[in-house]
């Protein structure tokens, strides 16, 4: 088990080994601990670190301040109308000037080569808060959930149902063959994940003893699963005008009694969130005005059943995200 991932980013899960997710999965539970017992850790005192978000966030956002003060860090937030990044300002500028006043970086926005980039020139770590493609330190949040209601993850059998292709199905996926999770990702067969990347998940999958599984058959999918797992059918960032498709296409792919009775007796639910399972959002309100639609990915009922862990989930977005700082910056 590593000792230290000091100095490195946090950008994709693929840039790790099966131990060092392991190793940051160990720390957030020390951490999880720590902050239960009420035991002080300000271990990165004297540091600052600051959160560039060109999309919005509650979780995210409110984890790395937390964590950050917690840690005893002075923690600065941006988004995109308050500082000169890509307007005024190239990236590599920007890293450039940051790296010079932060010991870390956070940035969650558009496409994975923004965050890659911002990598390659801060000079201090930096951790993708989600990008268009990948959303990383959701999955160690969703990693730690799951061992904690199961007591283990790896040979378990986790789907995510609906729009396979989006930033968590795609990290999701990743997560599983390094952690030898058996994943299916069950969905409309042409909105299935990248094929490049299926590829390269199967190969690490293989080495880990694990499947990764494409499926458009709900009843086959969802069979036996001890995990399901789904996400808002249109993602930030993409047109409003997709809603009608996107809910034509899902629809079938809604988590539901029907769903959770296939699965495993035991089985958990999981949802990055936020959620559109009752009308208490505008975007929900809208919806249900055009559509006609109550709920969309996700039942009310199933979202708050006891089989229902996403308060947990959320919760663990602190601690993992603490671990993840901790690791990179000590
Ligand atoms: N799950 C998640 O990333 O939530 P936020 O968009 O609120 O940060
Ligand atoms: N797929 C969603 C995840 C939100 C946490 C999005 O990108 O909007």
């Amino acid at each position: 088990m590593p000792r230290s991932l000091s100095g490195r980013n946090f950008l994709k899960l693929l840039d790790f080994t099966t131990e060092e997710i392991q190793y940051l999965l160990e720390l957030s539970k020390d951490f999880k601990r720590l902050k239960r017992t009420g035991t002080p850790h300000k271990y990165l005192s004297g540091k600052n670190i600051v959160l560039l978000f060109e999309k919005t966030s509650t979780r995210t956002r409110c984890s790395f301040e937390v964590a950050g003060n917690d840690l005893g860090m002075g923690v600065t937030y941006l988004d995109p109308a308050s500082s000169q990044m890509g307007n005024k300002e190239s990236l590599e500028d920007t890293a450039k000037v940051l790296g010079r006043m932060f010991d870390g970086i956070e940035y969650r926005g558009f496409d994975q080569n923004i965050v890659e980039d911002l990598g390659r020139y801060a000079g201090v770590p930096v951790w993708n808060g989600l990008t268009t493609e990948f959303h990383p330190t959701q999955m160690l949040a969703d990693v730690l959930t799951i061992e904690e209601n199961f007591g283990r993850y790896k040979g378990l059998k986790m789907v995510f149902m609906g729009d396979a292709r989006n930033n968590v199905a795609n990290s999701l996926m990743v997560v599983s063959a390094k952690l030898g999770i058996n994943f299916v990702a069950c969905g409309p067969k042409d909105n299935m994940p990248d094929e490049k990347l299926v590829a390269t998940c199967r190969e690490i999958a293989k080495e880990n003893g694990c499947t990764i599984t494409l499926t458009d058959d709900v009843k086959e999918g969802t069979k036996n699963a001890d995990v399901i797992y789904t996400d808002i059918w249109v993602s930030m960032g993409e047109a409003a005008e997709l809603w009608e498709k996107r809910i034509k296409l899902l629809s079938p792919y809604q988590v539901n009694d029907e769903v959770m009775a296939n699965a495993n007796p035991e089985a958990i639910f999981l949802h990055c969130l936020p959620s559109f399972h009752d009308l208490e959002t505008s975007i929900g309100r809208e919806i249900h005005e055009k559509f006609g639609l109550k709920e969309m990915e996700v039942t009310d009922k199933v979202f708050r059943s006891p089989q229902s862990k996403v308060f947990d989930e959320a919760e663990n977005r602190m601690h993992t995200i603490k671990a993840v700082m901790y690791a990179t910056l000590k």
